[in-house]
């Protein structure tokens, strides 16, 4: 993030500390649970939101090299992600065109085949059909050309590598980002690297889980022991973008910081968390300990009160060998621990219990406050995206 744009939130940061108060949305809005556990809108979630539509799937990062693979499952759709010998990422159907083995898993390098490890069909970044050793004539007559690996539309920017699975066509993503992409860009998400990931079924609604990561009001209460012993509740700096959001959660040190300091050596990223709202199911969380969270929010297949997340975890460069890179590992793996640890139990297992409260049928509705303005807005933001669907 360019340090213009720090010193520009940091200074929100202030006046709104000054004035006792923090970013505010325009009013209150009264938020029907039903769209947590409503079957039909959990069916046109996943058929508008989570087909057709750009998905973050994973960073620039996770393919530095040509002939580099990453197997990820875009919710139901297994995503295979290769960059090729021409430096475009391209994304398939992670299935043999044999009967359906999956061809690669997790990261790797495939050099420039892939070979399915069920009866050995070959592919090349380009998905072609190679090889298919020991067939002898079993697949005479087959149009070969037919059987390359199904293509998924893929773009790769800002740093992002976004899908859309179900979409046909190439991927215009052109505008996608609308206002955020410059700001989204200037992370060079091309340089962070893959470290771990974590992948859980959590029993709340997809769209519970993500809310949690919309607004900082509760990180005094909810995170006493934990992170909010370092951040701030309030004030919190929020701008939307399109659908799109990015927040500031800042450190309880950074006020006596820059008081000390001349604004050129002010210093947002060292104290603060910088939190990335990309619609409809991804956060990129990047946390003054240099490392990015990409958090991925997917709804269960046919159960509303069910979703998967997945944490995919990045260092902000590769780890190196020896004693310093032991020290480098252990360091982000104590961040990771403690990330998975603090967002799985202190903020999920507040959803799953939210989640059965709706289910009792006696909830109608919550209400978001002023100060939630993110919250407001992915809401908004999907039930305008379902309304115009359903127009058409
Ligand atoms: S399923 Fe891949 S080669 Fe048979
Ligand atoms: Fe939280």
């Amino acid at each position: 993030m360019r340090h213009s744009a720090q010193v520009d939130l940091i200074h929100r940061f202030l006046k709104l500390r000054a004035d006792r108060t923090t970013d505010m949305a325009p009013d209150t809005r009264h938020h029907d649970v039903g769209v947590y556990v409503d079957e039909g809108r959990a069916t046109a979630e996943r058929a508008l939101l989570f087909r057709g539509r750009p998905l973050v799937a994973a960073l620039s990062g996770d393919l530095p090299d040509t002939g580099d693979c990453v197997a990820v499952d875009v919710g139901d759709v297994p995503t295979l992600l290769v960059r090729g010998e021409d430096g475009q990422v391209r994304a398939f159907l992670n299935a043999c065109r044999h009967r359906g083995s999956r061809v690669a898993e997790g990261h790797g390098h495939a050099g420039r085949v892939f070979t399915c490890p069920y009866h050995a069909w070959t592919y090349d970044l380009h998905g072609d059909l190679l090889g298919q050793p020991l067939a002898r004539d079993g697949f005479a007559g087959e149009d070969r050309e037919a059987l390359g690996l199904h293509p998924i539309p893929v773009a790769e920017v800002a740093g992002l590598l976004v899908v859309a699975p179900g979409a046909t066509g190439p991927l215009d993503v052109e505008d996608w980002l609308g206002g955020v992409h410059d700001e989204l860009a200037s992370w060079d998400f091309d340089r962070y690297r893959f470290f771990d990931e974590r992948v859980v079924e959590v029993d709340c609604n997809w769209k519970l889980a993500y809310d949690t990561f919309l607004e900082a009001y509760h990180i005094f209460s909810l995170h006493s022991r934990t992170v909010g012993k370092g951040l701030l509740s309030t004030p919190a700096v929020g701008d939307t973008f399109g659908p799109h959001g990015r927040g500031v959660v800042f450190g309880k040190q950074l006020a006596r910081t820059v008081a000390e300091l001349p604004e050129d050596e002010w210093d947002l990223l060292g104290h603060s968390s910088v939190v990335y709202q990309l619609f409809p199911n991804a956060v990129i969380n990047l946390p003054s300990s240099g490392h990015a969270e990409v958090w991925q929010a997917y709804p269960h297949p046919s159960d509303p009160s069910r979703c998967r997340v997945h944490l995919r975890f990045y260092t902000p460069d590769g780890i190196p060998e020896g004693p310093e890179g032991d020290r480098s590992r252990a360091f982000f793996q104590r961040n990771l621990d403690f990330t998975a640890e603090v967002v799985l139990t202190e903020d999920f297992q507040q959803q799953e219990a939210i989640q059965r409260n709706i289910a009792s049928g006696l909830m109608h509705e919550m209400v978001f406050g002023r100060n939630e303005p993110a919250l407001q807005n992915f809401h908004a933001s999907i039930d305008a995206v379902l309304a115009r669907e359903a127009a058409e």
